[in-house]
């Protein structure tokens, strides 16, 4: 009965995250033009094993199965794939828009028993507070990354300060993810106090309200963070490709 455009929102959704899994998922299968100068892309760090001087332990790794497509973002991926997957705001996102179960707010749908999470698989969205660790830890490696790129080789091969534009589009990329993941429903619980029971007044409740102004923007914060991390691969991809010239601001 409502009568605006209600299917709007989840069609945009639709549409925007389709877009950012087909391109993360072409370039994570990709293995090259991830890596420019200081520079490594998003999708691919940390490296663990990969042919760029960013790699931790050397090249492609001898167990990995011969039938399988070997890309060093493959052994990653799954972390902040995760973290997003479950997120509380996506879920209400694609839910909607993805299988229409509810089609939106307030929109009845077919069917008359509604089984929530509680029941599996989708009770298995309870692990998004343990990707959230994992999230955290890899703000710590893209913040490393932001480092690395304020260092560029000169032609003797010794390496000066500088900033360029792919060093702002890698900061950026960390404050954004920054305040998506630090915005987190998980984190507000984490560092405010009593974890699992949401009636009750969070322990710590400064730190809690902290996190609530990160929270508050939480829709914002996943979208500002999902294009700009895709975006920070096609730059540095760009780069790599040298179509793109990275400009030099000091
Ligand atoms: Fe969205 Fe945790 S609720 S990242």
């Amino acid at each position: 009965m409502r009568p605006d455009a209600w299917w709007a929102q989840p069609l945009l959704i639709f549409v925007g995250l389709s877009t950012f899994i087909a391109y993360s998922t072409w370039a994570a299968f990709q293995g090259q033009h991830y890596y420019s100068g200081p520079y490594l892309s998003p999708f691919y760090s940390p490296e663990f094993f990969g042919d760029s001087p960013h790699s931790w332990f050397g090249p492609k790794p001898s167990w990995w199965p011969a039938w399988m497509i070997w890309s060093p973002a493959l052994l990653i991926l799954w972390a902040p794939g995760g973290f997003r997957l479950t997120c509380y705001y996506y879920r209400g996102a694609y839910y909607k828009s993805f299988w229409s179960d509810p089609p939106a707010c307030t929109v009845g749908e077919p069917r008359k028993h509604y089984r929530g999470e509680q029941s599996f698989p989708l009770i298995m969205q309870n692990v998004h507070r343990y990707f959230l660790y994992l999230a955290m830890l890899f703000l710590i490696f893209l913040s490393h990354d932001v480092w690395k790129a304020l260092w560029f080789a000169d032609s003797s091969g010794k390496a000066s300060f500088g900033i360029r534009v792919g060093t702002i589009v890698l900061a950026l990329n960390v404050i954004f993810l920054g305040g998506y993941t630090l915005g987190c429903h998980s984190f507000r619980h984490l560092v405010g106090g009593v974890l699992d029971q949401l009636s009750r007044a969070p322990a710590r409740q400064k730190t809690y309200n902290c996190v609530s102004c990160l929270n508050r923007r939480h829709m914002l914060w996943a979208w500002m963070s999902l294009f700009w991390v895709g975006f920070s691969d096609l730059y540095i991809r760009m780069c790599s490709m040298n179509i793109w010239t990275d400009l030099r601001i000091l």
